[in-house]
């Protein structure tokens, strides 16, 4: 079955690579490029780039590309992942009409790109009922530490702003929420889960105060589980004087059924790689779409797009405005993938799309459960879960000393990219969270369980080989501890160099 097996190349890093001189393109004499750029501008000495042929370097990408699983094979990574990132949308981002344009040329000429920021805001309005988007943040954490600083410039203008210092999440939050509210300068508390697996309302009770900002929460959560007395907790909050901000980075098994501000929240954050067909990449090449009631809006970060009878503009007077997120509005490519997702779906599309990702999901439980090893978090739950369910390797791990790391590595030499296992802290031990959703089809989800249950019976059967895993890669598992210490990674040539002494 596994059928696989990665090509090894002792491929160099690129800088490290060429030889002084050599290009891809020469162009006649640099002098005439020189002159067209004003002398102030220039350069005094040359950039320390690699200078490679361009064989060289297709040659040199051809070797990476071939030496990763990539992300068109199958993967069910789990939460964070792109899902569907329609070509024809990376077609219409590269064209220079898109990709040539600056934020600050006359807006007469921003009109087209200006238009769909605002359709994107409009449609966004419509899911969640609030009342403006701005798509500055560069993905989710950047979205809820957004809503971090505006809940501060809404509570200082209140009048608020030193006595309410708390923030209040849950332990199954994603972590970027307690961490953004304590980069703002919050108190952060955060709420553990009770034995039936939602997190404690009688706990809330006893920690809101005239001390809360904010509740800072997600619904699903990261299991898969949706909390049915969330209006109760919005309504708490509210009743101490705080705000309630929606974590909707799991939208997509409840996508068109509510809306956050029907709910009572008063902000909410969506990721347009996680929902709306944007390419992933966390913090920066990725947008978090920020939205709010009308009565946080003076403090969302500038510029915000408006339209007028004249058409699109800049709204930049807005003296209570929370400081910049992102320069400018964002990475604006993303903001027209998504406006182009949503616009072919049709909210039809979306109603249909939210089904599928909870049919898909709700089949590979169905098929999980018939696998040895695995157990269900909070089985008692018996409200069918959303988009995703956190499962366990705990009863594999007891019966072949095999843990979810070691099933993680193996099922990589059957050419499936690692799952994703869950956030700190393991609240679930060995825990994995796949995502069925983000399949291609049936086929595909299938072939996924088939290959998990493969890696299973050889755990049973011959728990050294799995590990050991894998096998069937170019490199071996990485040691993740070296992430912690800086003598042991780079990131970028300046600093590999100064630290390690490497040319380039
Ligand atoms: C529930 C939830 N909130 C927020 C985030 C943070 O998003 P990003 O990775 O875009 O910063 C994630 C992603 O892992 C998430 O799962």
């Amino acid at each position: 079955m596994t059928g696989y097996h990665a090509p090894r190349w002792n491929e160099p890093i690129i800088t490290e690579m060429g030889s002084p001189g050599r290009r891809g393109l020469m162009f006649d004499g640099d002098s005439a490029a020189d002159a067209l750029v004003p002398a102030a501008l220039l350069r005094k000495a040359k950039p320390c780039l690699p200078e490679l042929s361009e064989p060289e370097v297709f040659r040199h990408y051809l070797h990476l590309a071939q030496m990763t699983l990539g992300m068109q094979g199958v993967s069910l990574f789990g939460t964070c992942t792109m899902k569907y990132n329609a070509p024809v949308s990376e077609a219409i981002a590269w064209r220079p009409d898109m990709a040539e344009t600056h934020p600050a040329q006359p807006v007469e000429t921003l009109q087209g790109t200006l238009g769909f920021i605002h359709g994107l805001d409009m449609m966004l309005r419509q899911l969640s009922g609030m009342d403006r988007f701005i798509f500055q943040p560069g993905g989710g954490a950047d979205a809820a530490y957004t809503h971090a600083v505006v809940t501060r410039a809404f509570m200082e203008a209140r009048g608020e702003g030193g006595r309410r210092d708390e923030i209040i999440t849950s332990i199954q939050s994603h972590p970027c929420n307690p961490a953004t509210a304590a980069t703002a300068g919050f108190k952060v508390i955060t709420l553990t889960l009770e034995e039936n697996g939602y997190p404690s309302l009688d706990q809330l009770k006893s920690v809101v105060s005239d001390r809360t900002a904010a509740l800072m929460i997600g619904n699903p959560d990261d299991m898969g589980i949706y909390n049915p007395e969330i209006r109760e907790w919005v309504r708490i909050v509210h009743e101490a004087g705080g705000l309630c901000f929606y974590d909707h980075a799991n939208f997509n098994g409840v996508m068109g059924k509510l809306s956050a501000r029907e709910l009572g929240f008063d902000a909410c954050m969506y990721m347009l790689h996680k929902t709306f067909g944007a390419p992933k990449g966390g913090n920066g090449p990725s947008v978090g779409a920020y939205g709010c009631s009308a009565e946080l809006a003076p403090f969302l970060p500038g510029p915000l797009v408006v339209q007028d009878a004249d058409g699109f503009r800049f709204d930049d007077a807005r003296p209570e405005a929370a400081g910049k997120i992102r320069e400018y509005l964002g990475n604006v490519q993303q903001v027209m993938k998504a406006y182009a997702w949503v616009a072919a779906m049709g909210a039809d599309g979306i109603h249909e799309a939210s089904d599928l990702s909870v049919l898909a999901n709700n089949y590979m439980d169905a098929r999980l459960a018939k696998l040895r090893g695995l157990s269900r978090s909070h089985p008692h739950i018996e409200a069918p879960r959303m988009e995703m369910t956190r499962w366990s390797m705990e009863p594999l791990l007891r019966e072949t000393g095999v843990g979810v790391l070691d099933v993680q590595a193996r099922i990589t030499d059957y050419g499936i990219d690692a799952f994703w296992l869950s956030h700190e802290p393991w609240i679930v031990p060995e825990p994995f969270t796949p995502e069925a959703g983000e399949m291609w089809s049936k086929e595909d989800i299938d072939r996924w369980i088939d290959a998990l249950a493969a890696v299973i019976d050889e755990a049973y059967t011959d728990p050294d080989l799995v590990k050991s895993a894998p096998h069937n890669q170019a490199i071996h598992r990485l040691n993740g501890n070296d992430l912690n210490n800086p003598d042991r990674f780079a990131t970028t040539m300046r600093r590999l160099r100064k630290t390690h002494g490497r040319m380039g």
